[in-house]
Parts: C-alpha cells; sequence; structure tokens
C-alpha cells in the first residue's frame, strides 16, 4: 500500500482519478492524494467540502481476492484505521458512527465513500476515498454542516501535519489490511463494535420510506446493521441512516 503515490495539486475528486488509474491498470495499493478537490463526492450523492490544505483527501486503489459482498468489511476495517490514529491524536476517544463516519466529541470529522467495480462475482478494483478535516478552524467549515462537523485542528486546538497523517494511516492501514487478509474479519468486527457510536443504546433509523426507533445492537459479519425493534424483532439492515441528535 502506498508504493505508488499520484499527487495532485487540484482536482475534481481524487475517486475519479482513482477509477481512470484502476481502469488503466493501477497496481493494488496505489493512492490518489489532493491538496483540494473542486468535486468532492460524498456517500449518497452529497458533496464533499475539500478546501486546500486543510484536510486529507485520497483514495486507495485495492484489488483484493474477496467476495464482491465482503467489500463492506473492507470499509469497517478503513474506520477503524482512522478511529485508531486519531484516538493517539487526542484525549477523545473517537467513535465510528455507522457505517463510516469518524466522530470526535459527537462530531464528524472524517467520512469514507468506497466504490466498487465488479464482474460476475470477481472483484475487478475497489476504491476507498478517505476524507479527513485536519485543519479547519470552525468557520473554515462550511455553514450548511458546521453544527455536526469538526476537524482535528478544533479538537486538539492545534494545527496538524496532513503528511504525517497520511504517512501513519497509509501504515496503519496496511498492517490491518495485512491481518485481515490472514485472519478475516472477526477481529475488525471486534475492534469496530469498540468504536460503535451508540452500540447497545436506542437509535432512530432513518430509510427511504421510513423512520423508527429500535436498540442497536451491533454490526454483522458483512457490515449490515444489527437492530433490535421495539417488537422484539432482530433485523440487518443494510441502507439506512442512524439520526445524529436523538433525544
Ligand atoms: C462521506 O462521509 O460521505 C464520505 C466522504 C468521502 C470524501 C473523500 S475525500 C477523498 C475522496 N474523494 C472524494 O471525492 N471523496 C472521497
Amino acid at each position: 500500500i502506498g508504493k505508488n503515490i499520484i499527487h495532485k495539486e487540484s482536482t475534481t475528486s481524487t475517486q475519479h482519478i482513482a477509477h481512470d488509474e484502476a481502469r488503466n491498470g493501477a497496481a493494488h495499493g496505489t493512492i490518489i492524494i489532493a491538496d483540494e478537490q473542486t468535486k468532492g463526492k460524498g456517500r449518497m450523492n452529497r458533496s464533499w467540502f475539500s478546501t486546500k490544505g486543510k484536510g486529507m483527501w485520497l483514495s486507495i486503489i485495492l484489488r483484493p481476492e474477496i467476495a464482491p459482498q465482503q467489500a463492506p468489511q473492507l470499509t469497517l476495517l478503513t474506520a477503524t484505521v482512522l478511529a485508531d490514529v486519531l484516538q493517539s491524536y487526542c484525549n477523545v476517544k473517537p467513535l465510528i458512527k455507522w457505517p463510516n463516519d469518524i466522530l470526535l466529541n459527537n462530531k464528524k470529522t472524517a467520512g469514507i465513500l468506497t466504490e466498487m467495480q465488479a464482474e460476475q462475482d470477481i472483484i475487478n478494483y475497489i476504491v476507498i476515498g478517505i476524507g479527513l478535516n485536519v485543519n479547519q478552524s470552525t468557520l473554515e467549515l462550511s455553514e450548511e454542516i458546521r453544527h455536526k462537523a469538526t476537524s482535528l485542528y478544533i479538537e486538539t486546538e492545534k494545527e496538524n501535519s496532513i503528511n504525517a497523517l497520511i504517512q501513519e494511516i497509509l501504515m496503519t492501514f496496511e498492517k490491518s489490511y495485512d491481518q485481515y487478509i490472514k485472519n478475516g474479519f472477526p477481529d475488525i468486527k471486534q475492534k469496530w463494535e469498540s468504536y460503535g457510536f451508540k452500540i447497545g443504546e436506542e437509535i432512530t433509523i432513518k430509510t427511504i420510506k421510513d423512520h423508527f426507533h429500535a436498540t442497536f445492537l451491533g454490526i454483522e459479519e458483512d457490515g449490515a446493521l444489527r437492530i433490535k425493534r421495539t417488537d422484539g424483532s432482530i433485523q440487518r439492515l443494510y441502507s439506512a441512516e442512524i439520526d445524529w441528535f436523538d433525544k
């Protein structure tokens, strides 16, 4: 991981570059980094603010020999890597809000976007995009997200080196990825749950057509959200959102 790094001062989105590079045969572990993105992408078609020099905007190209259904495990793995690294930078314990938002003091400081290209049950490549807010002050976060977003600068009250973070994140990622390939998902699942935001608590869940309360039990092997409904039934959810500010 990270033997081949492509660095752009400014680009639309490192995800776009990563898809192009992967289609042209880029090796497993190739990294695309940008100082600034003009069209940063978030999950669910949202945009991702990626101001110049204020955060870590990168994409990792992977060619894992796993089934496409296992791909969400890699996203969960990435979340635990970010939580581990952020933990070493600040006094508060990072939490992971399912599926993949990293929170400091209950505000989002990083997000992960995973995209996959697979055919007939074989993964051609996966692109894991990571956005980490590093040096923004509160006023430098866009007004839309200010109430629920934060940065390492806001939480630690000092500027941090983006390059040092990149190195530490890539090193930790490589270790964790190798372990995952060797030992499978159980260790990652356990670690994820140790960082899980609101595990064991009542949460409000929003799906496309629904809005309800349930107890958050944990995650499944395949990355699904495991919940207990008020009628006692246990369910797994693949696509939903946990409401931010409950009660
Ligand atoms: C989310 O929380 O919605 C995911 C955000 C992912 C943002 C990163 S920044 C680097 C990469 N390039 C993008 O355009 N998006 C991801």
